[in-house]
């Protein structure tokens, strides 16, 4: 038996028909079967933001010489039910316009549109999950009908938060006393700025509340190409809001698909996080790596120019000492090959102490380059850290971090 919720408001322009879409398209990707109904007989809102697929769905009917019938054409006592136009949108949902042909809709007999309305809700209910009716704005008399109680098991007033809203539903609470009873009746404000969802505090007195959804940009940007903000793929601050508000509606009925898809969007949001973790760590071992090697490759240098330096001392010293001897004492064979060894010594020693400064620029560059390596890790680790901390973090932040990359 499917459940049949109509979306009411006391004002024109609430978001009956983006949130009746909205939430239609959700329940359709966790797995429901959904069937939508315009009974706006004003503003044909839904048929007007799906017209492309009710126009081709009309095309195949009438190949098949058929007149598909909307809800305001349709009459029960005429009419088998092989004439409903049911629509299937792309994402799924099967929807029911108000119209096939531009009639006005709001001459429609009233009686046989609640006929016709507990006709379809009737048929549907055996192999539907859920019904939604998309409601006239205000109190008419088609408005009236739809919330009533022997048409929708649940009733959503959705509003804008302000004290003429307010006052709107106060007034439609008190036209309709029983049908909008405290059991049946829920209030959703729409619209709302986000600093306000996290603090509003109930405008109405006795009154259920679903939790408000936030006035977003994406909604607007969307319905501009007609299409909805609802990104059930890769998730969005919206879609968030629409899950909220789920679950208080709908509660044990949808936790379990809800609970999966959360998990599920978790696990892919978090997959290319990883990736990213896993490539930092490898660079910050390859990177301490070339560090160490800079360092003992520094120690080594320093070590060889130590002994070079020895090394001049010595042969400096030794070159004094011979030709201070020679000049107090002829020069013989033997002094001639201490100076022969001296001098060869001082050449090696010079040798070396060239090679040992040039070793020792190489070692102050090789100081740079460790200064480099440092500061470079350091930037790879405060990365890392938050990396790491969005990939613990909440669904939110995740969603938020792959929206911003
Ligand atoms: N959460 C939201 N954030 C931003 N804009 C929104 C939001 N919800 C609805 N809107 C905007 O409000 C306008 C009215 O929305 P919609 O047509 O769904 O209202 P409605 O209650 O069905 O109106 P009507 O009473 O005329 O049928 C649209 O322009 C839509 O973009
Ligand atoms: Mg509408």
């Amino acid at each position: 038996m499917a459940k049949t919720i109509c979306m009411a408001s006391a004002k024109g322009g609430a978001g009956k028909t983006i949130l009746t879409a909205t939430f239609a398209s959700f329940l359709t990707a966790l797995g429901k079967k959904v069937i939508v109904i315009d009974t706006d007989a004003s503003t044909n809102g839904l048929t007007l933001m799906y017209l492309k697929e009710v126009l081709l769905t009309e095309e195949v009917f009438i190949g098949k010489s058929k007149q598909p019938l909307g809800t305001f054409e349709f009459d029960a006592t005429k009419h088998s039910p092989d004439y409903i136009g049911l629509v299937t949108l792309p994402n799924g949902v099967l929807f029911l316009p108000a119209a096939f042909r531009f009639t006005n809709t709001e001459a429609a007999n009233l009686e046989q549109f609640r006929s016709t309305l507990k006709n379809l809700i009737h048929i549907y209910s055996k192999y539907a999950d859920y019904i939604f009716l998309d409601a006239q704005a205000g109190s008419d008399n088609f408005a009236a009908v739809s919330m009533s109680r022997n048409i929708s098991d649940q009733v959503i007033i959705v509003s804008e938060y302000d004290p003429l809203s307010a006052a709107g539903i106060e007034r439609l609470k008190a036209l309709f006393r029983e049908d909008l009873n405290y059991g049946r009746t829920w209030i959703l404000l729409n619209k709302m700025l986000p600093d306000f969802v996290q603090s509003f505090s109930s405008f109405l007195e006795v009154a259920k509340y679903l939790s408000p959804v936030p006035w977003d940009a994406d909604v607007v940007r969307s319905y501009a190409k007609k299409k909805l903000a609802l990104d059930m793929e890769n998730g969005n601050d919206f879609t968030l809001s629409i899950v909220q508000t789920m679950r208080g509606l709908l509660g044990d009925e949808i936790e379990k698909e809800v609970s999966s898809w959360l998990s599920e969007k978790s696990a892919s949001l978090r997959e290319p996080i990883d990736i990213q973790i896993n490539d930092l760590k490898t660079n910050l071992e390859m990177l301490q790596k070339q560090k160490l090697e800079a360092q003992k490759l520094s120690y080594r240098k320093s070590m060889f120019s130590n002994i070079s330096n020895m090394a001049i001392v010595v042969v400096a010293f030794g070159t004094a000492v011979t030709f201070a001897t020679k000049f107090l004492t002829k020069f013989d064979t033997t002094e001639r090959v201490i100076v022969l060894g001296m001098v060869t010594t001082a050449l090696i020693g010079l040798i070396i102490s060239i090679i040992s400064k040039s070793l020792e620029f190489r070692a102050s560059k090789n100081e740079l380059d460790d200064e480099k390596i440092s500061s470079h890790m350091n930037s790879m680790i405060s990365r890392l850290d938050k990396l790491e901390s969005l990939r613990s973090g909440s669904i939110e932040a995740l969603i938020k971090a792959n929206r911003t990359s």
